[in-house]
């Protein structure tokens, strides 16, 4: 058979002092069953592995190299654009395409693995086994200083923590600016901000298609208050509150603190399962968007289950809304409070994706449940910062939030696929959110963590942690919103290495 090679040999410029060149042969097999444009995503991702391309180097044009490959234009734009998104490429605005600062430390491919030894996509845990970690889940520990022995930075894969070292200086001040010049007020709306309200409305249009007016929405300090005020209303002394299980901690520990009988709901991959959910509960807390830490979506058909049982019961549902801004490779799925407003209260939060400490969230209900609730937050003189209410308003209707989103869900997409690329078919739930889940033995996991502290990465959250009855499955929770790319790719690839000699050992006692 006569096979066409297309190659040409390219010469890629450094962008720092010294100016060198690269020599960088590529070469693709028009008769090969692979499209070109995955041919050269590989040859390109092969060179920036075996460092022939390296961080800060220029890539040609997608023009120019289409023209000496002879091949289209948009075969080097999409291979460009696969590359940018799993995070190798960075794009300079109107300077071109740059290697990405890559620290590379595992060979990995995601179609191989970058762990040794036969990695099963799903290892089992043994029941009731310990992993190390405090069954209970007790709270996190606060973040550490950042550094270890000599002023050198750990890695810190923990879940739970967005990026917040970068955001738009300028528009943040002008927001705070703006909140300073309204004088303070003695006499909050306990609905909250009603400029702000509205602004959280058309967002939830836009981002949720949920269609929500200004007064279906009461302005909270973020999901664990808007939980409790839901709490405080629905919940009398023993009560059957349901949770996730493995699920959120702080929804098992509010419940709880207002009296009522926590109830653990298994999940699956897919999220909260319905069938065989008791028909006692006074409330379910679920996160169909992203299970959290298990990460399946829930889907259409479970989500119109879990409503029927809902009216059949009487139980509320209170949807945690938190991931959803954060979503890959997967289409929107609609909230459960559009499905049905009546049976379902939304709690949505800016923790993720502006900051924790901003506490700000917000808290969707059908009108006669609001008005209860919005009593109770009365009752209890509980309210939200006027000043930071203002701030948000203004980021909002600027639309510096929705800029921010767009910019974080770039630079997340990268993260993940970094962490996808090193640990392969071990990772599950990654289609939405800032971590992801892999499961491993239990009995491997605190030298796990214990070594990879000593190496300097951080990683706390083990699917222990999250269960409430029974541990039925162990794991890692592992979580890139806090630390750079470089730094996930490098922590990950630590992760990977020992990984590898534990399962390897693992399936030696098994056999
Ligand atoms: C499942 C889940 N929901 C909500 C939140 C955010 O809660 P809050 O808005 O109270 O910061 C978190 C934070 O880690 C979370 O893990």
């Amino acid at each position: 058979m006569d096979i066409e090679n297309i190659s040409t040999s390219c010469r890629f410029r450094e962008t720092t002092l010294p100016r060198t060149y690269v020599d960088l042969p590529v070469s693709l097999d028009r008769e090969a069953p692979v499209a070109l444009t995955v041919q050269l995503g590989d040859r390109l991702r092969t060179a920036m592995r075996d460092g022939t391309l390296k961080s800060g180097e220029r890539l040609p044009s997608t023009r120019s190299l289409a023209r000496q490959l002879s091949i289209s234009r948009t075969v080097v734009t999409e291979a460009y654009q696969q590359l940018y998104a799993e995070g190798w490429l960075d794009g300079r605005h109107g300077s071109g395409t740059y290697v990405a600062d890559l620290v590379i430390h595992a060979p990995a491919a995601r179609s191989g693995s970058a762990v040794s030894g036969s990695v099963p996509a799903r290892t089992g845990g043994g029941h009731g086994t310990g992993d190390g970690s405090a069954p209970s889940g007790g709270p996190a520990a606060p973040l550490p200083a950042g550094t270890r022995g000599r002023g050198e930075r750990m890695i810190d894969l923990r879940p739970g923590h967005p990026w917040v070292r970068d955001y738009d200086q300028a528009a943040w001040r002008r927001a705070w600016r703006k909140a300073a010049d309204l004088p303070p007020g003695d006499r909050s709306d306990p609905y909250g901000l009603p400029r702000l309200r509205e602004a959280l409305a058309e967002h939830l249009r836009r981002t949720r298609a949920i269609a929500v007016g200004p007064e279906d929405i009461m302005v909270t300090r973020g999901t664990g208050n808007g939980l409790d005020l839901v709490a405080a209303t629905l919940l009398r002394a023993g009560d059957r509150a349901g949770v996730e299980d493995p699920g959120y901690r702080v929804a098992r520990n509010v419940f709880a603190a207002r009296g009522a009988e926590i109830v653990p709901c298994p999940v699956d991959e897919d999220g909260v399962v319905v069938d065989g959910l008791p028909d006692d509960l006074r409330v379910l807390y679920t996160t169909p968007a992203h299970q959290y830490p298990l990460g399946g979506r829930l889907p259409i058909s479970r989500r119109e289950r879990l409503l029927d049982w809902a009216r059949r019961t009487g139980a509320i549902v209170v949807e945690d809304d938190y991931d959803a801004e954060f979503r890959y490779d997967v289409a929107p799925l609609p909230a459960l409070h559009g499905l049905d407003p009546d049976r379902v209260v939304l709690l949505g939060t800016l923790s993720k994706s502006l900051a924790p400490d901003i506490g700000v969230g917000w808290l969707v209900a059908a009108p006669d449940l609001l008005t209860a609730i919005v009593g109770t937050r009365q009752d209890l003189s509980d309210r939200t910062s006027g000043p930071a209410q203002q701030a948000v308003a203004v980021m909002m209707e600027r639309g510096d939030v929705d800029r921010h989103l767009r910019r974080m869900r770039l630079e997340y997409a990268r993260r993940r696929a970094a962490v996808v690329d090193v640990l392969g078919p071990m990772v599950t739930g990654d289609t939405a959110g800032l971590h992801v889940m892999v499961e491993l033995p239990g009995g491997i996991i605190p030298s796990l963590l214990e070594e990879a502290r000593e190496r300097g990465v951080l990683l706390d959250s083990t699917l222990a942690r999250h269960h409430h009855g029974e541990v039925r499955r162990h794991g890692l929770v592992i979580g890139y919103g806090s630390a750079s790319l470089a730094e996930v790719r490098q922590g990950v690839a630590v992760v990977a290495e020992l990984i590898g000699p534990r399962l390897a050992d693992e399936s030696r006692v098994a056999f």
